[in-house]
């Protein structure tokens, strides 16, 4: 399986992040590396130890160019050639012994505020431009969290409609003390495969075919990502047995408040667990989510599973995944990576309410919205996940005209 998430770019970091300290220390796909950003404005992802003597790099320091370890003085550039190693060149100028090591290092790149690593063999495909991405109007927020379960669970909840209902509105309302009246129920779900992964529908009671739940409805994209219309979810393994939760939120800006021009796309790392109480937190939409998450061990057992209809999009996307890493054993490429830039100017997906996003709308027009469909509404708080920043939480409001 990590043969075939190779094949695909993943967030690992915030550009800001990297704005405020150039260097991170990550573990992606099983592996401990450094993410760093030199003063030239490189990106690097390198191995987290110095090949020297397997210092820690993550406290070395970035440089014009590249990254110089703490430990001896090696300086390291972003494609992983040694560029100095001091006292070797002071005392052997002739042989050249700096070039006859390397540091491991993958491609990074920027996009849409995040920091993406390709781990996986070149050629490397593009880093996808998912239409919100080129959005305007918008205030963006990015949000980590590290969940100590496997990726994959989380990653077949992205195709799982029902679980909105009871696990995110019926759930709360229990939470809340109500007493027993629910929220409406599904009355039917649709899965289907397209080019970027697979799209799945619902009718909830109250609604119908004709409603945007149904013919446009939410994506799971290829190969661990929720996308809602509004938000990106990724599930970034960090290894077998923990998931880097990574958000990515656009909440678009009302009329009266345009032209907004968000100077930086600011990042936090969300708490789950409850320290008073050692529980995990139960607040917000994706603190639900991990509660499920991680409560079905830390890789879920499927023997004891027993599955129905509303776990038909788990069942296709389960087959998927195996056909597609043994499409990727074969040496075949897997599914839905993009090679031509053309294409990749703005790839567009199945968006509810397209048009509030990218034309938006009046305070009141939103509010008409929201009664119809969840997500299409003003926010006056953020509700996916605990521990917003204050000064994020300002600077929302500043843009959404709240103050
Ligand atoms: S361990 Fe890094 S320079 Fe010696
Ligand atoms: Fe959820």
């Amino acid at each position: 399986m990590g043969e075939l998430l190779r094949r695909y770019w993943m967030p690992i970091g915030a550009v800001a992040e990297l704005e405020d300290r150039p260097t991170k220390p990550v573990r992606v796909l099983g592996e401990n590396l450094v993410v760093f950003k030199d003063k030239t404005g490189n990106y690097g992802l390198v191995d987290r130890h110095c090949p020297h003597r397997r210092a820690d790099l993550s406290y070395g320091w970035v440089e014009e160019c590249g990254l110089r370890c703490h430990y001896h003085g090696w300086l390291w550039d972003h494609t992983g050639r040694c560029l100095q190693q001091p006292f070797e060149e002071m005392a052997h100028p002739q042989a050249r012994f700096k070039d006859r090591v390397r540091i491991k290092s993958y491609p990074v790149e920027a996009k849409a505020g995040l920091v993406w690593a390709y781990m996986g063999p070149p050629p490397a495909p593009l880093v996808p431009t998912w239409e919100p991405f080129t959005w305007q109007n918008g205030f963006v927020q990015i949000v980590f969290s590290e969940v100590p379960c496997n990726w994959f669970q989380c990653h077949e909840n992205s195709i799982d409609p029902v679980h909105f209902e009871w696990l995110h509105s019926n759930w709360s309302r229990a939470l809340g003390g109500a007493n027993g009246d629910r929220s409406p129920t599904h009355l039917k779900v649709g899965f289907e495969e397209f080019e970027y992964g697979f799209i799945y529908r619902r009718v909830l009671e109250g609604q119908s075919e004709q409603d945007e739940l149904w013919t446009v409805g939410r994506c799971c994209l290829w190969p661990n990502c929720l996308f809602t219309g509004g938000h990106f979810e990724w599930r970034v393994p960090i290894d077998d047995a923990n998931m880097l939760s990574v958000g990515w939120f656009f909440d678009r800006v009302p009329n009266d408040m345009e032209p907004y021009r968000q100077e930086r796309i600011p990042y936090w790392t969300s708490p789950i667990k409850d320290s008073l109480t050692d529980r995990w937190i139960t607040s917000h939409v994706m603190n639900q989510d991990f509660v499920a998450w991680v409560g079905q061990g830390t890789v879920a057992d499927r023997t004891q599973e027993h599955l129905g209809e509303s776990d038909r999009g788990v069942i296709m996307m389960r087959r998927r995944i195996l056909e597609d890493a043994e499409r990727v054993t074969k040496g075949e490429e897997p599914k839905g990576l993009i090679r031509d830039p053309e294409k990749n100017r703005c790839v567009r997906l199945p968006i509810i309410g397209r048009d509030f996003f990218v034309k938006g709308s009046s305070r009141v027009e939103s509010e008409i919205s929201r009664q119809r469909t969840p997500g299409l509404a003003l926010r006056k708080d953020f509700p996916f996940l605990t521990g917003q920043p204050e000064e994020v939480r300002a600077a929302y409001r500043r843009a959404m005209g709240l103050v």
